[in-house]
């Protein structure tokens, strides 16, 4: 059993508190690799922001639990090398889909694990977040529950409600489970196509497409349910036009990619939304700088030479995200 206090590491529940209370949410950024988790210390340390490391269990897969736990306990100390004397750091698995996952992330130094029921039928949803909550408390780590599934392009009954989080049952829901933060669906969906053409309109000057709104009533009416209480966002990437033409202009091909508008973010991270995840966006930026060094410089195979720039992209694309969408710069609880 490694105990994540020892490791550095901290639990969602106060930053969460002060996020909901301050009007600005947590960043919830995941990484797979040593650049991007660079990029992600780099910008949250310099802005003095507390941050989320998510790692999926695609992610686990890839890079190997006991390396990716070492990389948390280092980016602790990469942190305070950056001049962060105080970091608030978490180490967060991100879709976990059975108890035996998360108690083996807890298990090994976890501050935090998302138990995602959200596909299963209700009572079983309710059922397995509560035995991963039982377990996860005993050892001071919080969990994160969902209900409602997330809309998406490969659902093409997207726009009902039915799919939306129905605020109706989210007292129940967290009543029973005793989660210490819920993920919603109010609109969002994972991965660079959040919309199809068919669901958004097109601007005529750019062509550009406009995605629908999120639903912000269906946010408010969980709200009126569970005053104060700490609701996440999934599947919040913006999808920058600039990261996507970069691609496309050296070679890739994601034509009609949308994601949610920054200025919906923004409102949401006012509101008791206090943890917002973003992924796509990372490797969109990530792509794009790698694309355009193999395209200009086709002779380049240092790793380094297209890794770096790769990772200043993520760094630049964090920081806007921290200060400009989250407003979570400047919140750590102590900031010399
Ligand atoms: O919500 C999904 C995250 O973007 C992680 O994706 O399972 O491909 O690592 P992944
Ligand atoms: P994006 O695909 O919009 O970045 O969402 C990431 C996410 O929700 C991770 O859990
Ligand atoms: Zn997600």
């Amino acid at each position: 059993m490694v105990d994540y206090k020892s490791l550095g590491l901290v639990n969602t529940r106060e930053m969460f508190k002060r996020a909901i209370n301050g009007g600005y949410a947590i960043p919830a950024f995941n990484f797979n690799n040593m650049e991007q988790l660079q990029a992600i210390i780099k910008a949250s340390s310099e802005l003095k922001s507390p941050v989320i490391l998510q790692v999926s269990k695609g992610a686990r897969n890839y890079a190997n639990q006991t390396l990716l736990r070492y990389m948390a306990q280092g980016a602790v100390e990469y942190a305070k090398e950056l001049g962060c004397k105080h970091p608030e750091i978490v180490l967060h698995l991100d879709h976990g889909d059975s108890f035996e996952l998360c108690k083996s992330c807890i298990d090994f130094g976890f501050s935090s694990v998302m138990i995602d029921g959200s596909a299963l039928p209700y009572d079983e949803n309710v059922a397995l977040t509560k035995k991963v909550v039982e377990y996860a408390h005993q050892f001071d780590v919080t969990v994160e529950g969902e209900l409602g599934v997330l809309a998406g392009v490969e659902d093409d009954v997207v726009a009902e409600k039915s799919h939306y989080t129905k605020p109706e049952e989210v007292i129940d829901f967290v009543t029973k489970t005793g989660v210490d933060s819920l993920a919603i669906s109010i609109g969002t969906s994972h991965g660079a196509y959040k919309f199809t053409p068919e669901q958004c309109t097109r601007d005529p000057k750019t062509g550009i497409l406009v995605p629908p709104p999120l639903a912000f009533d269906v946010l408010d009416a969980i709200m009126k349910k569970l005053p104060g209480f700490p609701i996440v966002l999934h599947g919040s990437s913006s999808v920058p036009q600039e990261y996507v033409k970069m691609i496309n202009e050296h070679g890739g091909k994601l034509p009609d990619a949308v994601g949610i508008p920054e200025e919906q973010l923004r409102k949401a991270a006012k509101s008791a939304v206090c943890k917002i995840n973003i992924d796509s966006d990372s490797r969109l930026a990530f792509t794009a700088a790698v694309r355009k060094v193999f395209d200009e410089k086709p002779g380049e195979f240092d790793p380094r030479k297209y890794c770096g720039p790769a990772r200043d992209l993520m760094t630049e694309l964090y920081e806007h995200k921290i200060k400009e969408v989250l407003g979570s710069d400047n919140k750590l609880a102590q900031l010399d």
